[in-house]
């Protein structure tokens, strides 16, 4: 153990943690991208293996993120090197780590100007989508991406909001930030289902998410769908193993992950019945990629009745729902700074800020002036995405994967996760041999080598 029980800052209840773990798992991933990626990715086809890898993947490895987090008692890189040393293991399990924190900077600088996009519409939701039909606000969207100092504006402000919080610390900014705003957002989501339900297109929503469909199971939408398990869990990053390090002993690791997930997956699936039943009811189009919120949700916002209020309120809460994710993307490079080099936290917060911050004027550069710069085939934006969610969490889920089933002490993953019998088996079964296993294959047959 790097440092004795206790030592260092923890939450100050179960419910504390699973408050911001929830707070950093339900963000942008549900209300933006998974109904954009549901849509451009067939629909009900992409849904069914995205649940499927929630429940093959994406819990058992929430669970043992946590539990490592927790054992190590450290940032990412120190906690694996704790556990490593602790299993007689090679100290080069630290990589997994610096996946992870770099991979979290990454993420945070296209994840900030998205956010950016969100705190744009807010403002114009308070002037009103009134009178708007979906041309309007297609040309809406387009202006917004083509001017880059609105998005680098809106950018600097949501980075700005971050380091604000992660400076206040653990406990202060975090977990208070948390606790009012998840379950305001619960309840707006469910608003916008009443009203898919009672004036939009709810029964075709409800075919297109999951009509049973299995031949239009691709290569490609698999990679998607299991990309996207990992992103909305928070997976592999470092963000989990962190919040993690700050958990009690005696928490039921298990119990909260399980929370955890069914609300993190439940917030996506209502966000998307939502949307979809109003772009079937317009006649919108489902695959209009990363915009498609921006410009179906406030169709529904110029028709209801306070609408304009509904609107304000939902573009708040989702940006403050990408804010107490994007202060789990810092929390971990900040850990590390603070507790390897030991600097203050303060510029600890702000060289990571910096660094993602600038990595996101490209980003946003990517949309306009920059647009024609290209690698693979993707821009920027599309590259730095595919780079993480595709490609690092994947690898660092596997690396988690095999460590936590294979390298570990069986009796010290039993006595940290907290399960006894056949639930620990479940759990140990599915990480030695489903996780890894899954993973592995879908990276193969991206790859080629199979199918
Ligand atoms: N899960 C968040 C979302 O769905 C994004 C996020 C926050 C994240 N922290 C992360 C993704 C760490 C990967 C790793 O919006």
């Amino acid at each position: 153990m790097s440092s004795p029980a206790g030592a260092r800052a923890h939450w100050s209840s179960r419910w504390a943690f699973i408050l911001v773990t929830a707070g950093s798992a339900i963000g942008l991933g549900n209300i933006w991208k998974f109904p954009y990626m549901t849509g451009t990715n067939g629909g009900s086809a992409f849904v069914l293996v995205y649940l499927a890898c929630i429940v093959g993947i994406g819990v058992p490895l929430l669970m043992a993120e946590t539990m490592l987090g927790r054992r190590g008692q450290g940032n990412p890189v120190d906690a694996m090197r704790s556990v490593a040393a602790e299993a007689g293991a090679a100290r080069l399990w630290q990589v997994v780590g610096v996946i992870g924190i770099v991979g979290a900077a990454l993420i945070l600088s296209f994840y900030s100007v998205v956010a950016g996009w969100i705190l744009d519409y807010t403002v114009l939701a308070v002037q009103g989508f009134g009178g708007m039909d979906k041309e309007d606000l297609a040309a809406t969207f387009a202006a917004l991406l083509a001017d880059p100092w609105r998005l680098i504006g809106w950018h600097t402000a949501f980075m700005l909001l971050n380091l604000v919080v992660v400076i206040g610390g653990v406990t202060g900014g975090i977990e208070r930030a948390n606790k009012i705003l998840m379950p305001a957002l619960f309840a707006i989501v469910l608003l916008l289902l009443g009203y898919g339900i009672a004036a939009a297109d709810m029964p075709a929503a409800v075919r297109f998410m999951f009509h049973f469909e299995p031949q239009a199971i691709s290569a490609p939408v698999i990679l998607a769908a299991m990309g996207h398990a990992f992103f909305t869990l928070s997976l592999g990053m470092g963000a989990i193993m962190t919040y993690g390090s700050y958990l009690e002993r005696g928490t039921s690791i298990a119990r909260t992950c399980l929370y955890i997930t069914v609300a993190d997956t439940g917030i996506a699936l209502l966000a998307g019945l939502s949307i979809f039943a109003i772009v079937f009811a317009q006649g919108l189009e489902p695959a209009a990629g990363p915009g498609l919120i921006l410009q179906t949700l406030p169709l529904a916002f110029a028709h209801m009745p306070l609408g304009n209020v509904v609107g304000v309120l939902f573009f708040v809460l989702v940006a403050f729902a990408a804010w107490t994710s994007g202060i789990s993307l810092i929390e971990p490079a900040t850990a590390f700074l603070v507790e390897r080099f030991g600097i203050g936290r303060k510029p600890a917060v702000a060289v990571v800020c910096f660094v993602a911050w600038s990595i996101g004027i490209a980003v946003a550069l990517s949309f306009n002036l920059w647009s024609e710069i290209k690698l693979f085939g993707l821009n920027i934006f599309d590259l730095l995405d595919t780079l993480t969610t595709k490609m690092l969490m994947p690898l660092a889920g596997l690396l988690i994967a095999l460590f936590a089933g294979w390298v570990m002490k069986r009796a010290h993953a039993a006595e940290e996760i907290g399960l006894h019998g056949g639930a620990f088996r479940l759990w140990y079964g599915t990480v030695r041999y489903v996780s890894p296993v899954a993973i592995a294959l879908i990276f193969l047959n991206v790859i080629g080598v199979i199918g």
